[in-house]
């Protein structure tokens, strides 16, 4: 019998995934169907347990259940619950266990699309929201020792260096710092969602001072190039933006959930045609 997963989340009709976690089934040989399950807020936890008695072998979480979600699970793996987030949930001895492969996902897509030796790298973090915490926890999780973060609300980036359960050393700033001394960066990642908006089409800092061999890293791929990219690539950087993430932390859940690697190349050829 066809084992079946999916997506929780509301709304539910733009997500990828389905498209993406079908097509990796179908290319493995493996009998599975992936469905996007729209929930509202008042059944999430009836949701669960009914989607436990139906059989439901695994599932993702997206906006706006990544924190929710958390309490009507079994059982946390500890890198989710330092982030406070889970996005993909495993069905392990009938129990529903929580992940988070957002944060990993972003840390393959570095390895695997850039170099092997990230953690060298002079890290800036930009924003302190909930991506920054998952890709900020997976990367001092996996071993780089330091990662500056510059967000508008300073509070903010102090807590999140705080809670993290993994040694790291970071200096926390503010926009205006972090322009001024952003030649000294060699990584820079931007997690905040001022780019998401076509119309605002907006960057969070200014790049004058960027290095010209820097790599640019945004977690938004739609648009496909953000103005934080665009000017990064003028300025000679090289470039990634979110679909490498979005690929990749589909790719840990589909492991998780069957213990098979799926094809990246066909992932992001479908992805990126999808987005047009
Ligand atoms: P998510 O959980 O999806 O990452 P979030 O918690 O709302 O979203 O965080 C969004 C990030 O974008 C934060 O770093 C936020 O900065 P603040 O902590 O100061 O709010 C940042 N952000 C959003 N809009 C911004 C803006 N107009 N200018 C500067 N930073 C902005």
């Amino acid at each position: 019998m066809k084992k079946l997963y999916g997506v929780i989340g509301n709304p539910i009709e733009h997500s990828m995934s389905p498209l993406m976690q079908n097509d990796a089934f179908m290319d493995k040989g493996i009998s599975a169907y992936y469905h996007p399950f729209k929930i509202l807020p008042e059944f999430l936890g009836t949701a669960l347990k009914g989607m436990k008695a139906l059989g439901v072998s695994g599932f993702n979480v997206t906006i706006p259940y990544k924190t929710a979600v958390m309490p009507f699970l079994d059982k946390l793996d500890p890198l989710a619950e330092a982030i406070g987030a889970v996005n993909t949930v495993v069905l392990e001895e009938d129990q529903w266990v929580g992940y988070n492969s957002d944060g990993p996902g972003f840390v393959r897509s570095l390895k695997e699309d850039w170099k092997s030796e990230w953690q060298n790298e002079k890290t800036l973090i930009i924003g302190a929201g909930g991506a920054a915490k998952a890709i900020y926890y997976s990367m001092a999780k996996e071993g780089m020792p330091r990662i500056d973060i510059c967000n508008r609300t300073l509070e903010r980036a102090a807590s999140m260096k705080a809670s993290c359960p993994f040694p790291c050393e970071s200096n926390i700033m503010n926009i205006e710092q972090a322009e001024k001394q952003l030649s000294e960066y060699t990584l820079i990642i931007q997690t905040t969602s001022i780019g998401m908006d076509p119309l605002i089409n907006d960057s969070p800092l200014s790049l004058e001072h960027m290095n010209d061999n820097a790599y640019a890293a945004d977690i938004i791929y739609n648009p496909f190039e953000t103005k934080f990219l665009r000017e990064a690539r003028e300025k000679g950087a090289e470039i990634q933006n979110g679909i490498g993430m979005f690929i990749y932390q589909g790719a840990i859940a589909f492991e998780k959930w069957t213990g098979v690697s799926p094809d990246m190349d066909r992932m992001r050829k479908l992805v990126t045609a999808r987005l047009g």
